[in-house]
């Protein structure tokens, strides 16, 4: 049976764990350009219903850094934009390819793919989702803390600031669940997930817990985070959302109320002045280069789970 990856719940602890620490050896190998051929003669797809420029890179390279073919499908040239059912896509590409990474709008639609597809799908974010995206954040703050202890994410405390009910929202809750992370979110009232959502995402925890202000939100923890506050489909709302984020930058004055050591991710694009200052961005305590190289890293090793994982069963 093959295994796709469409969340983060969808590997166990010990598989992130795993997951990890064959990142920090691909990462490794990389850094000294030594060349690791563990996909030779393996293609990955990628299909793309919005923009990307980071994760189509990322998947696309290292696809290509461990010896695999990678080919993106313009979705605009292709047969799905003049209707072509997703099962019928699916279960063509299956039949070129050894996996395949989708980004699109409802989260239904990678649902539907993944249905049909005979090779692991990998979610490259939806509306309701980004996980490979917190998966690299995850490995930035494991990284951050010290390599000797990989992994200890456990109790970590990571404020979300800004658009709560946003793809990467939803999935830093899911990290809570899996990873047990604390996540302190705060977002505007229409903007912030129920407690119910928060259940539905993180499980019953405990690990999420809901304020009122970035401030309250930001006191004492280890890492701070954003995301846009438009985020791609959401451009009709633009103005709405435009005041009803007002405050909820985060900015200097914000990341004083964390843990001296705290440091800051942002899964990029990035709107300076806006969800993120300037100043933090390019500051000191900014992890967000590493972050985005770390995708290149993470997804390698998910590529090869998933990938030599369903050739063993095959
Ligand atoms: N963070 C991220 O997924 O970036 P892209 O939209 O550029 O792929
Ligand atoms: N929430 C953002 C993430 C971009 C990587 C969006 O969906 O546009």
């Amino acid at each position: 049976m093959k295994r796709d990856f469409l969340k983060l719940g969808d590997f166990s602890l010990d598989e992130h764990m795993a997951l990890f620490r064959r990142t920090a050896e691909l990462k490794q190998m990389r850094r000294r350009r030594k060349a690791v051929m563990t996909l030779v003669g393996r293609a990955l797809v990628l299909i793309f219903e919005k923009s990307s420029t980071r994760t189509r890179v990322s998947f696309e390279l290292a696809m290509t850094q461990l010896g695999g073919d990678a080919l993106t499908l313009p979705v605009s040239d292709s047969q799905m934009a003049r209707g072509e059912p997703l099962s019928d896509t699916a279960r063509v590409l299956s039949r070129y390819a050894d996996a395949i990474m989708v980004r699109t709008f409802g989260e239904e639609r990678l649902f539907e793919f993944a249905k049909h597809a005979t090779v692991p799908v990998v979610n490259g974010l939806t509306d309701q989702g980004h996980p490979v995206q917190v998966l690299a954040d995850l490995y930035t703050m494991a990284e951050r803390f010290g390599a000797e202890r990989l992994g200890e994410l456990k109790g970590r405390k990571v404020a979300f600031v800004g658009d709560g009910l946003s793809n990467m929202a939803r999935s830093w809750m899911e990290a809570a669940g899996v990873f047990g992370v604390e996540l302190h979110l705060a977002a505007p009232k229409a903007f912030r997930p129920s407690a119910q959502q928060a259940e539905d995402y993180g499980g019953r925890s405990g690990n999420i817990k809901l304020f009122d202000t970035p401030e309250e939100a930001c006191r004492g923890v280890d890492v701070v985070t954003t995301d846009v506050w438009i985020s791609m489909g959401q451009d009709a709302e633009r103005e709405l959302r435009r005041q009803a984020f007002g405050g909820y930058c985060v900015d200097e004055r914000l990341l004083s109320l964390a843990s001296p050591e705290a440091f800051v991710l942002h899964c990029l694009p990035a709107h300076r002045g806006e969800e993120i200052s300037a100043a933090v961005l390019e500051g000191p305590r900014s992890a967000v280069w590493d972050e985005a190289e770390n995708r290149l890293h993470v997804q390698k090793a998910l590529l090869e789970k998933l990938i030599l994982d369903a050739e063993k069963e095959a």
